[in-house]
């Protein structure tokens, strides 16, 4: 198991398009393993392949991780096959663009359809911070960040805002 280093925006890796995973096979499973080690070092409760610069349709989520006690789940090829016409407001925020939060809007709950890290296919319905969290991971897989669910003003400002970290990181 590895920790790997978590891509930051504006990485043009971010924005590639996840390929569909053929087989559940032995290097899926050291792939979510290493991505939830990746999770978990950075502090986040989810993560999709592509941050960590490998472009397959693989997701980890963990909402409930204590101390000693953690439960990554793996989504694979996962799918949304119904939204809520219900709406959900929730300040998001992503490992790979630090320190900025804002309000995203996206359907309250969601069923979906993934393999699992057995490779077994399993159909969930999701709401609350797992339907959030699902859909936003789930973007990643199209190349989508939430910035650009935010009006264009607030989007450049966050774009600014990482250039500007990138820059001061480079120097220091
Ligand atoms: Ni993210």
């Amino acid at each position: 198991m590895t920790v790997r280093p978590i891509l930051t925006a504006p990485d043009p890796r971010l924005q590639a398009i996840s390929m569909d995973v053929e087989t559940v096979d032995a290097e899926i499973r050291t792939l979510v393993e290493d991505m939830a080690q990746s999770m978990y070092a950075a502090e986040g409760i989810g993560l999709a392949a592509v941050q960590i610069g490998v472009a397959k349709r693989v997701i980890v989520i963990d909402l409930d991780q204590k101390e000693g006690k953690k439960n990554p789940r793996a989504f694979i090829n996962p799918k949304i096959v119904w939204a809520s016409d219900e709406m959900a407001v929730f300040e998001e925020g992503c490992l790979s663009v630090p320190e900025i939060w804002d309000d995203v809007e996206r359907p309250a709950r969601i069923r979906c359809e993934y393999l699992d890290g057995d490779g077994k296919k399993q159909t969930l319905e999701a709401d609350g911070l797992l339907a959030i969290c699902l859909q936003h991971e789930m973007d990643h897989l199209n190349g989508v960040l939430f910035i650009d669910h935010l009006s264009r003003l607030k989007k450049n400002m966050a774009v600014k805002k990482l250039a500007k970290a990138k820059k001061l990181q480079a120097v220091g």
